[in-house]
């Protein structure tokens, strides 16, 4: 077996789930036009909001009717204010399968104390959706970024559900189709699929979660920084770019870059062919070695994104640290960055295939990847 490294390098080895790549086109430069120094709330900062809000709706095709915020605590911030100014106004079912979802079920449960019922599968696998009852709210994360589980699509939501949807999209939105009438409220953040950074969620919200925020005020108080509403009435202006508290200018100029870039590549069509692409590409090197396998084991809930990966030779003796070799062998060959598997899931790697990530660079990552495999695997003899 031959361990030569291979002849071409990615010429970005960034391909880290969050924060993710920048789009290709990216530089310092490209941010020159910032309103820094000036108050978000002069015209030259609320336009700048407003266009992040409005270029959102444009890309996602979010509803005119469809409210969208720009939050505070990125995409945690967003899931966060929705859980805590909406749950509480009937039955809550909670699906989880894997750490983020995981985690919104600790929040409901130990921290609002409510007595959800909770359908967890384990990493790899997804909940049985065709179990949801709709007549209550339902809590779920749409791409599964720590196992690479995604939702097959949104045909298991009910049209007449009496309940609310609030979905998790952070991994999700500008990569994969979202069904804006299934869903209720929807909840990303920059630093994800565009390659934006950090620091701000959006919350996007139909008009039944509205309803909801106008007619129900929960047993719980809630801080400023989770309140959406003033006197039973939405606060319109969070909404249009008036945000809670201070948002980064810097992040917002980057935001709307980002959405530039987004449509010189054709919108979300063509953002969703970028991540088809780059996982399929990642998807054909599974198919054609044996000593690697999709940690989603259903074809149909393998995500674009968050490709999560398990070595599955059988000479393997220690499965996480011969992982975290790989990966670091990866990473001090300058071939691929930050791919080591979440901290609270499976052994293995996880490769971001988002929009922003070339397939050429992917191409040119997975021959290394088989060069670190082997070169471990012979290490590892030696070391017995
Ligand atoms: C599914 C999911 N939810 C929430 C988060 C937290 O996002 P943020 O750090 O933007 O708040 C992440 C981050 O990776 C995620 O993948």
């Amino acid at each position: 077996m031959s361990i030569e490294q291979p002849a071409t390098r990615p010429a970005n080895p960034r391909f880290s789930s969050g924060p993710c790549a920048k789009p290709p086109t990216f530089d310092l430069t490209r941010l020159a036009d910032a309103a820094l120094g000036r108050s978000h709330r002069a015209a030259v900062g609320k336009d700048k909001l407003k266009a992040a809000i409005e270029g959102t709706r444009e890309i996602l095709g979010v509803p005119a009717d469809y409210k969208i915020g720009i939050v505070p605590a990125s995409d945690t911030g967003a899931v966060e204010m929705a859980l805590w100014s909406l749950l509480g106004e009937r039955k809550v079912e909670m699906l989880a399968w894997e750490s983020f979802g995981s985690g919104w079920v600790t929040d409901v449960v130990k921290q609002l104390k409510i007595d959800a019922e909770i359908k967890t599968a384990d990493y790899g696998q997804i909940v049985d959706l065709a179990s949801v009852d709709f007549a209550n709210d339902v809590v779920f994360t749409w791409n599964g970024t720590t196992s690479g589980v995604r939702v097959p699509g949104g045909d298991w939501i009910a049209d007449d559900r009496q309940g609310l949807t609030i979905c998790d999209a952070t991994s999700a939105a500008f990569a994969m189709d979202l069904p804006w009438d299934k869903l209720d409220v929807t909840t990303f953040s920059w630093q994800k699929v565009l390659g934006g950074e950090a620091a701000h969620g959006m919350l996007i919200l139909s008009p039944r979660a509205v309803e909801r925020l106008e007619s129900y005020t929960p047993a719980w108080p809630l801080p400023k920084i989770f309140r959406l509403t003033k006197g039973g009435k939405l606060i319109e202006g969070i909404f249009t770019g008036a945000t809670i508290n201070t948002p980064s200018m810097l992040a917002v100029e980057d935001y709307l870059f980002a959405l530039d870039w987004a449509r010189s590549v054709g919108g979300l069509q063509g953002l969703i062919a970028r991540a088809d692409a780059n996982a399929g590409a990642v998807h054909a090197f599974c198919a054609q070695n044996d000593w690697i396998a999709n940690l989603a084991e259903d074809a149909a809930t393998q995500s674009n994104t968050s490709v999560c990966l398990k070595f599955t030779d059988g000479r393997i003796q220690d499965g996480a640290s011969f992982a975290k070799a790989v990966a670091k062998r990866l990473e001090l060959e300058n071939i691929a960055l930050d791919v080591g598997a979440y901290r609270d899931a499976p052994a293995g790697l996880r490769i971001w295939c988002g929009g922003t990530v070339e397939t050429s660079d992917i191409e040119a990552m997975l021959p290394w990847l088989a060069w670190a495999f082997e070169a471990e695997i012979a290490a590892q003899t030696e070391a017995a």
